[in-house]
């Protein structure tokens, strides 16, 4: 069975506040969404493997620790997901970044696939896949069979927000991947928004509404 880590930091919590604010406008939208991001980095690499090697201070040489390996792959789930993609990038700056194109059918609330484009190397990473909102889960479920295929080491989702059976539904269908979120709310609306949640995220940090 996979975990559902909550990331809840004080300064977090603040940020997702005014993310959450109907009257915060796409520029600082975006900017809370980045600055989130980069600040739940922070945990979600906490569990990174090291490796000694040896460098020489101004004083003397010691061995030192140093992130063990090729570094993470980063895969936003478009459109929303790019909004993660930057605050992300600040702390792992060599990930590189693979992209799923997915958008829900307002109809049938089901996921539909435009585009995948991944890393050739990417069975010797660890993946994020990043998308703010976790809602049914199909979007997030789909993007990572889609990654599954071409089999990376490890695969945990980061959300800003998710619903309930939104991780339920990741937890059976990928009880491989961990769930790192900022907030878990209460349930989804008859739409499948999320409740308090945010709105749409890619409307509101690419002012399309
Ligand atoms: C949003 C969001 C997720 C998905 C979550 O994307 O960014 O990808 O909905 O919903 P789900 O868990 O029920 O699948 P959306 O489909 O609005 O597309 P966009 O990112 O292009 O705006
Ligand atoms: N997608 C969004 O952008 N917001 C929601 O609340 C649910 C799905």
């Amino acid at each position: 069975m996979s975990q559902t880590i909550l990331i809840d930091h004080p300064l977090i919590q603040h940020k997702l506040t005014l993310i959450r604010d109907k009257n915060t406008g796409p520029k600082e939208f975006r900017e809370l969404v980045d600055e989130v991001s980069t600040l739940m980095v922070y945990e979600v690499t906490r569990d990174l493997s090291l490796e000694e090697v040896e460098v020489e201070t101004p004083i003397c040489k010691g061995k030192f620790k140093m992130i063990k390996g090729k570094k993470l792959g980063i895969v936003p789930i478009l459109r929303a997901g790019l909004g993660m993609l930057n605050g992300v990038l600040q702390l792992i700056p060599t990930a590189k970044v693979g992209h799923v194109g997915l958008y829900r059918d307002p109809e049938t609330l089901k996921p539909v696939e435009y585009y995948c484009k991944l890393p050739t190397d990417i069975q010797d990473r660890d993946l994020l896949v990043v998308d703010p909102m976790l809602a049914t889960g199909g979007s997030a479920s789909a993007a990572i069979n889609f990654v599954k295929e071409r089999d990376p080491r490890n695969i945990k989702l980061v959300v800003l927000i998710a619903a309930p059976e939104g991780i339920e539904k990741l937890q059976k269908e990928h009880p491989d991947v961990d769930i790192y979120t900022a907030a878990i709310d209460q349930k989804l609306n008859d739409h499948a928004y999320i409740v308090p949640g945010l709105g749409d995220a890619g409307d509101r940090l690419y002012g399309t509404k």
